[in-house]
């Protein structure tokens, strides 16, 4: 691994950027966002291309080799594909991944392989279309299924998300897996956060790891575990004799802070060294007021040197606010 400048003082080096193109989706996810009254960033308030393009150049300087484009759903934003390609030719920038709601990654395959975008990662909670309809508040299912199977035919690498939870989507654990056996996908289940855009009230996720492993392992006796990249969310697993695999990400529980390489950078600008923390600077103010590229990179170098040891104690500096949305987030 190329040497990162981005190293915190536990040591950690982050070289891995989440950058949120846009807080719009057209989805209405009940983890994610209420039905109606959501408040989406003016206009001007979004980060333009060409200052998303600066930033990148800047935070792949300093040792980011990956960037994952993340909403909302991205391809709602007008111009992400022109922004793709340029971004795509961003000195020692390695690999462009994307995290999709799969509605409208599909009709983008041929350009995306084109620039040598070859990750997917798909929103999916459900394989019932009354299910996903009742998680997404959208009757689209049809549609982003059938768009996951020409990912997979064009060669791309796709992983599915299922945020697990009661009353929702428990009876589609064991299916998911199912489609592993035939498929070369991954299915990573979700502990359920409390980013959902709410007033506050908390989510306790009763489906933890622990909870959604017991669960899978009473259908599967024989579940091999993988060895999995060094910071990865997921715990990874698989089915003897199937083609895909699964994974279950602590995403709640948060014990894969020791290994966490990431940095986020919201639509607006909002720089965040943990998922959990609260913003730690606005870096389009910072461009928008004039700052040269070394205000940038040293604006970037400071933050992450404040960087918390884990998920608990940033969320401690959010003091209690870890209802923001993860469309504002980036996930
Ligand atoms: P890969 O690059 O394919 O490993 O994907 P990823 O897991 O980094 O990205 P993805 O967008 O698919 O994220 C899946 C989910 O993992 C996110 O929505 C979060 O639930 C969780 N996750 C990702 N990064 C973090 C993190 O830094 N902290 C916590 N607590 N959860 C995270
Ligand atoms: N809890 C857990 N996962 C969430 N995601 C969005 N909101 C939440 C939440 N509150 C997931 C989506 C998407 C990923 C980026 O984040 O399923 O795949
Ligand atoms: Fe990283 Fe924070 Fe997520 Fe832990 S909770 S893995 S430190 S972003």
């Amino acid at each position: 691994m190329k040497q990162s400048l981005l190293i915190d003082k536990y040591g950690r080096q982050l070289n891995y950027l989440r950058l949120s193109v846009t807080d719009r989706c057209n989805f209405r996810c009940y983890y994610c966002m209420p039905e109606e009254g959501i408040n989406f960033a003016p206009r001007k308030e979004l980060m333009t291309f060409d200052e998303m393009l600066l930033l990148s150049t800047t935070f792949c300087n300093l040792g980011i080799s990956k960037i994952r484009i993340t909403g909302g759903e991205p391809f709602v934003r007008n111009g992400i594909m022109p922004f793709l390609k340029k971004l795509s030719v961003v000195k020692g920038l390695n690999e462009i991944t994307v995290t999709s709601n799969g509605t409208l990654s599909a009709k983008y395959q041929a350009e995306l392989l084109q620039m040598g975008i070859r990750k997917i990662n798909i929103s999916l909670d459900s394989l019932s279309r009354e299910r996903f309809e009742h998680i997404t508040r959208r009757d689209t299912f049809d549609s982003v299924y059938a768009g996951i199977f020409k990912l997979l035919d064009n060669g791309f690498e796709v992983k599915l998300n299922c945020v697990v939870a009661e009353n929702k989507n428990i009876q589609d654990i064991v299916p998911f897996i199912e489609l592993t056996k035939n498929h070369s996908l991954s299915v990573r289940f979700l502990e359920e956060m409390p980013f959902n855009g709410s007033d506050g009230s908390q989510v306790q996720s009763d489906w933890d790891y622990k909870r959604i492993y017991g669960h899978i392992e009473q259908y599967y006796p024989e579940i091999n575990r993988l060895i999995s990249d060094a910071n990865s969310t997921s715990v990874n697993y698989k089915i003897s004799g199937y083609k895909g695999s699964f994974g279950i990400i602590p995403s709640f529980s948060r014990t894969f802070c020791g290994t966490c390489n990431r940095i986020r950078l919201s639509a607006t600008g909002e720089l965040r060294t943990c998922l959990y923390g609260p913003p730690v600077i606005n870096l389009r103010d910072l461009l928008r007021k004039g700052a040269s590229i070394d205000d940038l990179e040293q604006a970037i170098l400071h933050a992450v040197s404040q960087r918390e040891r884990d998920g608990y104690a940033a969320e401690v500096a959010s003091k209690g606010a870890i209802h923001t949305s993860m469309s504002v987030l980036g996930g």
